[in-house]
């Protein structure tokens, strides 16, 4: 049986296609900017897909249809497609160029097409997934295969070049790596990725703010400018360190002196992070969701105290949830500055539960969040 894209594919460019990838959504489970901290961090891929169908062409030709644009957007070949990336399609294409300077480009022309469960801007980075699935589709044209973490890494890549974010390996690494029922773990001084055994009998939730500040961008790459400052601080006092979390929360307070507050603030909540990381790994491995969901509140409140990556209307979201029945904790997920809280919940929580602290958000603020549940999924791959 053909799936959405193949028809779609096939709609569209007349023939069905010859190659058909797939990359899921991810969640932040926790580790809030513990990534490019070389921090631990521990991540879901959920079950919304981003699929990506292909097919060589016999001219030089480059066309990218998507099913949310009408418009099919044609190049006269790669090259060109390259130089003059806008929109949308900069994300392959920012994929291809890097692919392109690793050897690995498809021969000739292709015809390109792409659908998603994924929704943008949910917290849920399907521009990682875009990636992954498109780097996936490109290897094939081309004939080569890269390992799994050469492709996140060449994605992360892609989204620091093309997006200008100064972001780490979380949601590539994520959707890359995902597998059903398991958390993606990633300790990014190494750039280890394993997976552990995810929380059992449970639905991961994402409650939507509708807000995200308009500086998102910005405020992203400040807050890692003030951690690459607490680091060249705390370097001068403990010359060992290789990264930020390589700090302890004593050796963090005796050198509080050193630090512009903010920038003290920054790093502990930093330093703590990673070790609640550590800690909810222990605690799955236990069982222990109740010690889970409390690390999870405890990783939003740091963020939004110390990190001040938090908005009121996330930490209204978070308060709702942690005073629901069948809710283990609740934290923002991602970048923040808006976007998304994501809820550890029983297998129980249902629909009419989420209604109910929707309601409750929409009398404060005068605006329906959007919810939605997720099981824990497989990462990317081929599917044809
Ligand atoms: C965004 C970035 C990630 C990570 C998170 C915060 O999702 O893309 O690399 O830094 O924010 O943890």
């Amino acid at each position: 049986m053909s799936s959405a894209v193949e028809t779609a594919f096939e709609q569209q460019f007349g023939r069905p296609p010859v190659f058909v990838s797939k990359a899921p959504g991810r969640i932040e489970f926790i580790g809030n900017h513990t990534d490019y901290n070389g921090g631990e961090v521990l991540g879901a891929a959920v079950d919304r897909f981003l699929r990506v169908a292909v097919a060589p062409r016999e001219d030089s030709k480059v066309q990218f249809a998507s099913e949310g644009n009408p418009e099919v957007v044609a190049f006269a070949d790669a090259q060109s497609a390259l130089d003059r990336a806008s929109g949308w399609v900069k994300y392959p294409l920012g994929v291809l160029a890097l692919l392109a300077r690793e050897g690995i480009q498809p021969q000739d022309g292709f015809d390109f097409f792409v659908t998603s469960e994924i929704p943008a801007g949910a917290g849920l980075s399907s521009s990682a997934a875009f990636e992954l699935a498109s780097s996936i589709a490109f290897e094939a044209l081309a004939g080569k295969e890269l390992d799994r973490l050469e492709r996140v890494r060449l994605c992360r890549r892609a989204e620091n070049e093309v997006v200008g974010v100064p972001c780490g390996i979380l949601d590539q690494g994520v959707s890359g790596f995902g597998e059903a029922g398991r958390l993606v773990h990633i300790d990014c001084s190494s750039e280890t990725i394993e997976t552990v055994e995810g929380p059992e009998h449970t639905r991961l939730w994402i409650f939507e703010s509708g807000k995200k500040h308009n500086l998102v961008d910005s405020m992203y790459a400040e807050r890692n400018r003030e951690c690459c400052e607490a680091f060249d601080l705390l370097k001068k006092r403990y010359q060992r360190i290789q990264f930020l979390v390589d700090v302890t929360p004593e050796e963090l307070m005796a050198a509080q002196g050193d630090l512009p507050e903010k920038v003290f603030l920054r790093a502990r909540h930093i330093i703590e992070e990673h070790l609640r990381v550590q800690e909810s790994v222990r605690l799955l491995a236990k069982g222990d969701l109740k010690g889970v969901g409390e690390l999870l509140c405890a990783s939003h409140w740091s963020s939004s105290r110390y990190f001040e990556n938090s908005i009121e209307e996330l930490d209204t979201l978070v308060e709702l949830l942690s005073a629901s029945n069948g809710v283990y904790g609740a934290r923002l997920t991602g970048g923040g500055f808006g976007g998304a809280v994501m809820a550890l919940c029983t297998e129980s929580f249902s629909d009419e539960d989420a209604k109910a602290v929707a309601d409750q958000y929409a009398a404060k603020y005068d605006h329906d969040p959007r919810f939605r549940g997720m099981a824990i999924a497989e990462g990317a791959g081929r599917v044809l």
